[in-house]
């Protein structure tokens, strides 16, 4: 089996972007220099977690983040692409949190002195527990307090910045958060995901407003995750069951964004579940993006059962899968950058995630994680065909430098090309991590 990684001639041009990618609370630790985030009183609900752990010390990258950037810099990586955390930024009685603010622009200082584009997104995840207090995003108040964040941050960084994210993965904080709570908050009643998304959503646009004016030259955009759906058999239920999944799941997202309407069900679902549109909302939500951060780990199969919501049926069982249990589908990536292109007038794409949890082990110094080169080749493979089938995608980020707080399943996933030893916090680099780095050498 081969340890290498090729290059398609779609990624030789200079004009590629290729980068690694991380979060605050999945990283940082140093929980006491900041505010709680929604995710620290996650933690504390016992049940919550599988391993039962926090982001209390995580990958420690606040006392080692110049080792951390000096590994990025040994990658030969165009940009990294990681997260503020807000409640590092705002306290809890509005004031600025200088030394958070002066973190980060350390971190951006040395990417900038190493020649590394800086891809900062503002929001993944963590929301202040102050806000979640007063509704966090069932209340419309959070965007506002969003957009004020955005200002203060933006304001500082000034142009050490070469790209903004507003949100990653709203429907995750929406859907997962507020919907079936198994990520933070924990809020589990339907009436609230599709209330939830629309002020997150808002948050976006006000954001967008403040970056125009304040950052003009970054490039600026929104990070969302899709999966591409397939029915589970020919018929005419399943497939009907398939489109109802990519319009809740894929569209419900997208289309606010890039054509200011929510998808036609919206006037399907009871009122009781319907958010309240302010005149104006979805000029604000649809301002033009320069780019659309799209993150992609598997696809899902879907059964109908109706009258009730589609099944998303698990990998199949003769399918490669990762430790997630997530089947290992690149034509999915294809078939979905595709139907984005069919479905919208899109501005460039950029592959804000891609990676795999694996088992890994570190053995004498080396961790042979031949899953993940694997996954990574066919994946980049499948971006490569969607760009030679007319795809505009100008960049490509792996999830994650390095291995880090997986949510709800804690730190027994390992989605890193960098090995973190949590009891040392040693850094070893993958075999996955040397392949891209000899790979992104190769380019001329
Ligand atoms: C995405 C998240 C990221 C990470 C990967 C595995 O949904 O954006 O933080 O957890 O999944």
């Amino acid at each position: 089996m081969s340890n290498r990684l090729i290059l398609k001639k779609q990624f030789q041009s200079n004009t590629f972007t290729f980068g690694v990618a991380t979060s605050s609370f999945q990283i940082e630790g140093a929980v006491e220099s900041r505010e709680e985030s929604i995710w620290d009183r996650f933690c504390q609900q016992p049940g919550k977690i599988l391993d039962g752990s926090n982001g209390n010390e995580a990958c420690d990258h606040v006392n080692r983040w110049q080792e951390d950037l000096d590994i990025i810099d040994s990658l030969h990586v165009d940009a990294y692409r990681f997260s503020i955390s807000w409640p590092r930024i705002i306290r809890a009685d509005g004031s600025l949190n200088q030394q958070g603010l002066d973190f980060y622009l350390a971190i951006l200082g040395k990417l900038k002195a190493k020649g590394i584009k800086a891809y900062v997104t503002l929001y993944h995840w963590d929301l202040p527990q102050y806000l979640e207090d007063e509704g966090g995003w069932l209340n419309r108040d959070t965007a506002y307090a969003f957009k004020q964040y955005v200002e203060v941050v933006v304001k500082a960084f000034g142009d050490l910045v070469y790209s903004y994210a507003t949100l990653n993965e709203p429907f995750c904080s929406a859907y997962l958060g507020y919907e079936v709570g198994i990520h933070a908050p924990g809020k589990a009643k339907k009436e609230y995901g599709k209330k939830a998304i629309h002020h997150l959503l808002l948050a976006h646009g006000l954001a967008m407003k403040v970056l125009r004016q304040h950052a003009p030259k970054a490039e600026s955009g929104i990070v969302l995750n899709f999966t591409p759906f397939y029915p589970a058999s020919n018929s005419e239920e399943d497939a009907h069951a398939t489109r109802l999944a990519h319009v809740h799941f894929n569209d419900w997202y997208i289309r606010p964004i890039l054509e200011g309407e929510y998808p036609a069900l919206i006037d399907d679902i009871p009122e009781s579940h319907r958010p309240i549109i302010a005149p104006g909302d979805l000029d604000i939500i649809s301002q033009p993006i320069d780019y659309l951060g799209v993150n992609y780990y598997t696809r899902a199969r879907v059964k109908s059962d109706a009258p009730r919501d589609p099944i998303l049926l698990p990998a199949p069982e003769t399918s490669e899968q990762t430790a997630m249990g997530w089947e290992v589908y690149p034509q999915g990536l294809t078939d979905l950058l595709l139907q984005l292109e069919r479905d919208f007038r899109l501005p460039p794409i950029i592959i804000t995630e891609n990676g795999l949890a694996s088992d890994d082990h570190l053995v004498d110094g080396e961790v042979n994680d031949l899953q993940r080169i694997r996954y990574l080749q066919s994946h980049m493979d499948a971006v490569a065909e969607a760009m030679a089938q007319g795809v505009n995608i100008t960049g490509y980020f792996v999830w994650s430098l390095l291995d880090n707080f997986e949510w709800a399943l804690g730190y027994e996933k390992r989605f890193g090309i960098v090995y973190v030893d949590y009891t040392t916090q040693k850094r070893t680099l993958k075999n996955s991590a040397i392949a891209f780095r000899n790979a992104l050498l190769s380019r001329q």
